[in-house]
């Protein structure tokens, strides 16, 4: 269970050399013929990485060798300007050649309840199993002030042992129902990031990061790959705590 925590100047930095990775990543399956599997989350953090995507690697790799699913998704149509889907389309998928049955929304209009449901099976048709769990290749992650990771909130903590793949969450404060994967099949991923950045961050990396154990009411302290990989992508206002 190695975690590695890397600190970039400023945010675009960060963006910018994620973004060559995954490029690598892709043009590896590529040559694998093996499509990657990439969740991905919403909120503003990844907004750089999407963009920088599509601005940089719009044709250094063949979109075809990558399915896009999605950590987490508010309850609202796909045009509502608060869907991670939504956001997502406008600032990396319209812009790229990528088959539309590659792109694998969670359908924020849909009852969540059902919708958790319908998601679960597609997730299980498009992805490898281990031990009985979906594996994604890399789940990308952001992290709230309050700790909280995809939709698992504090006070939610069940989310983190949950049974289902998928589950219907509700934001604390905006009551805003949600979708979200649940813990144990984040952490079955091969690869997680954590991408952090802004100095409102900073005390929570620190909380999490520096003193995981004695912080386990934050859900994102709760999330490292069992068999794989777990990095926090940080930019130094957000890591600006850390020794
Ligand atoms: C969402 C995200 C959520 C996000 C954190 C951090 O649907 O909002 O999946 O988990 O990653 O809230 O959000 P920011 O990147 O906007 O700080």
């Amino acid at each position: 269970m190695k975690v590695t925590y890397r600190k970039f100047l400023t945010a675009r930095d960060l963006a910018e050399t994620l973004a060559s990775e995954l490029a690598d990543r892709i043009r590896s399956a590529e040559r694998n013929n093996s499509p990657l599997t990439l969740a991905l989350s919403g909120g503003n953090t990844p907004t750089l990485l999407f963009s920088v995507l599509a601005d940089k690697h719009l044709t250094s790799v063949n979109w075809h060798f990558i399915h896009f699913f999605w950590v987490d998704e508010r309850c609202v149509p796909p045009d509502d300007p608060e869907s991670n889907y939504g956001m997502t389309e406008r600032l990396l998928l319209g812009g790229i050649d990528i088959p539309r049955e590659n792109i694998h929304r969670i359908w924020g209009e849909n009852d969540p309840k059902a919708e958790a449901a319908r998601y679960s099976e597609e997730i299980m048709r498009y992805t490898r199993q281990r031990n009985s769990l979906p594996v994604f290749d890399i789940v990308i992650l952001g992290m709230g002030e309050d700790g909280h990771t995809a939709s698992i909130f504090p006070g939610n903590l069940e989310l983190l042992q949950s049974e289902n793949i998928c589950d219907m969450a509700i934001h604390p404060i905006s009551g805003q129902k949600r979708v979200t994967l649940t813990g144990k099949v984040i952490n079955n991923a091969d690869e997680i990031i954590f991408l952090v950045t802004g100095k409102d961050k900073a005390g929570i990396v620190s909380e999490v990061i520096g003193k995981r154990v004695e912080n386990l009411k934050f859900p994102a302290a709760h999330i490292i790959s069992a068999e794989g990989k777990t990095s926090w992508l940080l930019d130094e206002e957000a890591g600006n705590l850390l020794e």
